[in-house]
């Protein structure tokens, strides 16, 4: 007996350091290497940051990181040039080892010092920085009463895809700016590096476009929105809209290009454009046709048909949009369209035979490659939803695989980029726990332990210069069901961690229970963030509460 309370009193020990052990190291994404020490470095009332570099970019992160220091801690960091004696040191790296995007952080009692070869990856190491330091770092205002210390460790890290994404939908409900730049810091805290905004939709057109003013002041609105869920078929008969207008587009690019993420836009086409169409009928197949910015959700028979006309608009549109966007990749959508207008339509008929596409997905890919060929002729590439592929591949085309994974199989089978973002992993608008216990959503079932469990290289179905295809992976936040800014938090959150872990940490290195103990002291750090993650707090009726939102627990 008393050997089995020994047993069980030494497991239940190594069990508790472990744990201690993960907290005290709790990084999210997980680092390719991460060598742990005795002792640790605390942070001193002036703390002076070293900048070896001359890029104001790494001087601007220095900064950034000082301003973060100054705000929670209430030490007072001077940013200085050069590493001699300081106590946060930013090293730029000699050779080229440790790629853009990677870094080196080593934590002494003595000193921290960041190596990096570009201002990426001292962006990455700052953001390990962080989350090495107690979760009250991230505060917005200061914390009394903690010891700022940092674990003594050395970290070399670098990200496994270059693509890590994550995709927004405001065109089912609009989020405001302030709400759009906490989503882009979020997703630099968990070192993603691409904002894909999906802009226009059958509910709504989001964005200012200077030459067609009834997209924003007309094609913005919807006269109501659906009441529970899609299949209850009821309206609440209240006006909706929003949009951003081109300075705060601007804003928003800049905000986070300054974190290291780039935005892409999505202009969809040519399904998903009912809205388009309530204030340009004509380019869509009857021009008398009144048809009012959808109300419901779903696909729609409603399509933009590939007239000149049309092609003309979306250029118009694409140039604005390009002006705004540095983006190498331009996103145009291309799913979800159904051929039924094209197949009862003398013009589509006739220009199919005119061209010689024996089918109506090939008079889609004609209209994919047609603005292939415009958006390549400015020095972009487009990206679309793996849709692209039906009626053949448009020669620059990267593809979003979204139905599964066969479609970017299929993809990098042609040699085209991809990017994996499959329903069955990625979809963050799906149930993530008993429906009965949730708010509604959209459907579909995926526990944050599905969502971890991806690997998108899907190596036994490519050679290995095929795999070379697969960008990366993207968590795609579809908001049919997502009114408020919180109910956008609660679906992403946490599982857009997994997803990001997954995009950065080697295959090999994943492994759920160590991620869910690092989650738990993570998830501190989002509570000073402000972050409503899910963690299905439940009443006995089985009535859904709110997390209550706190700073300071
Ligand atoms: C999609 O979910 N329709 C790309």
């Amino acid at each position: 007996m008393k050997k089995l309370f020994n047993y069980l009193a030494v497991t239940l020990l190594s069990v508790t350091s472990l744990y201690a052990q993960t907290a005290r190291y709790a990084l999210v994404p997980k680092p390719v290497h991460l060598e742990e020490r005795s002792g640790s470095y605390t942070l001193p009332a002036k703390p002076t940051i070293g900048v070896q570099s001359t890029n104001p970019d790494v001087r601007r992160i220095a900064q950034m990181l000082a301003d973060q220091l100054a705000k929670s801690t209430g030490t007072t960091p001077v940013v200085k040039t050069g590493n001699a004696g300081k106590d946060i040191s930013f090293v730029s790296a000699k050779g080229p080892k440790l790629g853009a995007e990677g870094y080196m952080l080593t934590v002494t009692p003595k000193q921290i010092v960041i190596t990096a070869e570009q201002p990426q990856g001292f962006f990455y190491g700052v953001q390990s920085l962080m989350q090495l330091m107690p979760a009250a770092v991230f505060s917005s205002a200061k914390v009394d009463g903690v010891t700022w210390s940092v674990p003594a460790c050395t970290v070399e890290d670098q990200p496994r895809y270059g693509y890590r994404g994550s995709m927004l939908d405001v065109g089912r409900y609009f989020y405001p700016v302030p709400f759009i730049k906490k989503y882009i810091d979020l997703l630099a805290v968990h070192k993603m590096n691409t904002f894909h905004w999906h802009l226009t939709e059958d509910q709504g057109w989001r964005i200012e476009i200077k030459k067609y003013p009834e997209l924003t002041q007309k094609a913005s609105i919807r006269p109501s929105t659906m009441v529970g869920h899609y299949r209850d078929h009821k309206y609440d008969n209240k006006p909706y809209g929003g949009f951003y207008t081109q300075d705060e587009v601007r804003d928003i690019v800049k905000y986070a290009q300054d974190r290291f993420i780039t935005v892409i836009p999505e202009i969809e086409m040519p399904g998903h454009s009912v809205a388009v169409l309530s204030v340009h009928p004509e380019l869509g197949g009857n021009l008398d046709r009144m048809l009012p910015v959808s109300s419901t959700w779903g696909v729609h028979e409603q399509v933009l048909f590939p007239r000149e006309e049309t092609f003309t608009f979306l250029e118009n549109v694409l140039t604005e949009v390009m002006a705004l966007f540095p983006s190498q990749y331009i996103h145009i959508g291309g799913d979800e369209c159904p051929k039924i207008e094209w197949k009862q339509s003398k013009f589509c008929q006739a220009l199919m035979k005119e061209k010689g596409l024996k089918d109506e997905h090939e008079l889609q890919s004609y209209f994919i490659q047609r603005i292939d060929k415009f958006v390549t002729s400015k020095g972009r590439r487009i990206i679309g939803w793996d849709e692209i592929l039906e009626g053949g591949l448009s020669p620059n085309a990267t593809v979003m695989s979204w139905r599964g994974i066969n479609g970017g199989i299929a993809a990098a089978r042609q040699n085209h980029d991809v990017v994996m973002s499959p329903t069955t992993y990625c979809y963050l608008d799906y149930y993530q726990a008993d429906p009965k216990t949730q708010p509604v959503e959209i459907g579909g079932f995926l526990p944050l332990e599905k969502v971890y469990s991806f690997n998108p290289s899907v190596t036994d179905s490519l050679t290995a210069d095929q795999a070379k295809h697969v960008l990366g992976v993207q968590a795609n936040v579809w908001s049919e069901y997502l009114p408020t800014t919180h109910y956008v938090e609660y679906m992403a959150y946490p599982r857009l961690i997994a997803i990001a872990e997954t995009a950065w940490t080697p295959g090999e290195a994943k492994n759920f229970d160590d991620f869910k103990q690092r989650l738990e002291a993570h998830k501190k750090r989002l509570d000073y963030l402000n972050v409503n993650y899910f963690e299905a707090p439940i009443n006995k009726n089985f009535e859904y509460v709110w997390p209550k939102q706190t700073a300071s627990k």
